[in-house]
């Protein structure tokens, strides 16, 4: 019998907490993804790959928004892979597979998605890697599915304000951690260490991510149309912008 993490719904709210200090409207992306994945599936509940998914908050909003939907959360962070199993039991598959590797697809349960969504992870891959992969996650969608990356993209006509706009975010920033209103990504990792049920799994990540991140690749927006143009999709652009972050979407 599975022991799923205590307290996992707790973890998640925290992991939410952690990453809106970063992305204040970071709901408001999911639910421009959402609205995109209604819109190709005609009110029927969708198969979706939440890809880099970590703790499975889009599966979550996913199920919320369309119960019934066949959900598949894809990650290689034992940590947060844990909180995802814990909060979503058996309403969601759970992979463990790095995208690195163009392997990953073999570990999925199916193709054949409506959808595949990805939210503030792909900036973790290098630039040529994150071209092939977009290649591969239109393999496994169907004909008329979508494909959506939200993240860091700037607009290319806007690189001065960008800059002030990042700066003016780092400001808030600090003052929340400072206040005590959100935690640092470094105290929030300090935090699962300490948790007993999480220790060994922040052990097993410190293999995988050694510094505690990856090399940031955050090119502007255009780069990614232009990405998932030469993929293959049959249109590509932007669904949904907030300041310097960006939702680029593939129709398949
Ligand atoms: C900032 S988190 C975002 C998680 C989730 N999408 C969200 O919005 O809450 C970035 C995620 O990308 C995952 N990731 C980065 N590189 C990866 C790779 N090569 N293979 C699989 N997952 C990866 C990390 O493990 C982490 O869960």
């Amino acid at each position: 019998m599975t022991t799923y993490l205590k307290n996992a719904a707790i973890w998640q709210e925290s992991w939410d907490a952690q990453q809106e200090a970063f992305m204040p409207d970071r709901e408001h992306r999911f639910a421009a993804m959402l609205t995109a994945v209604a819109a190709v599936t005609d009110g029927r509940a969708p198969r979706l790959l939440d890809l880099a998914g970590g703790t499975g908050t889009i599966s979550l909003r996913t199920l919320a928004r369309f119960p019934g939907a066949e959900v598949t959360v894809l990650d290689q962070d034992p940590v947060l892979l844990t909180i995802a199993e814990g909060s979503l039991h058996d309403r969601a598959v759970i992979v463990g597979a790095d995208l690195g590797d163009p392997g990953w697809r073999a570990k999925l349960p199916h193709e054949g998605f409506d959808a595949v969504l990805t939210a503030t992870a792909l900036h973790w891959l290098p630039a040529e890697r994150t071209a092939a992969l977009y290649a591969e996650v239109r393999e496994v969608l169907r004909p008329g599915g979508v494909f959506v990356n939200a993240d860091h993209m700037a607009d290319e006509g806007l690189s001065e304000l960008s800059g002030l706009l990042q700066d003016r975010a780092r400001v808030e920033r600090e003052a929340r951690y400072a206040s005590g209103a959100a935690t640092s990504w470094a105290d929030w990792w300090a935090r699962a260490a300490a948790d007993e049920q999480l220790a060994a799994k922040a052990v097993e990540r410190q293999q995988i991510y050694p510094t505690g991140h990856s090399e940031d690749f955050n090119p502007p927006v255009g780069w990614h149309v232009e990405a998932l143009r030469a993929a293959g999709f049959r249109e590509s652009g932007v669904l949904w912008r907030g300041g310097t972050d960006a939702a680029v979407i593939g129709l398949r």
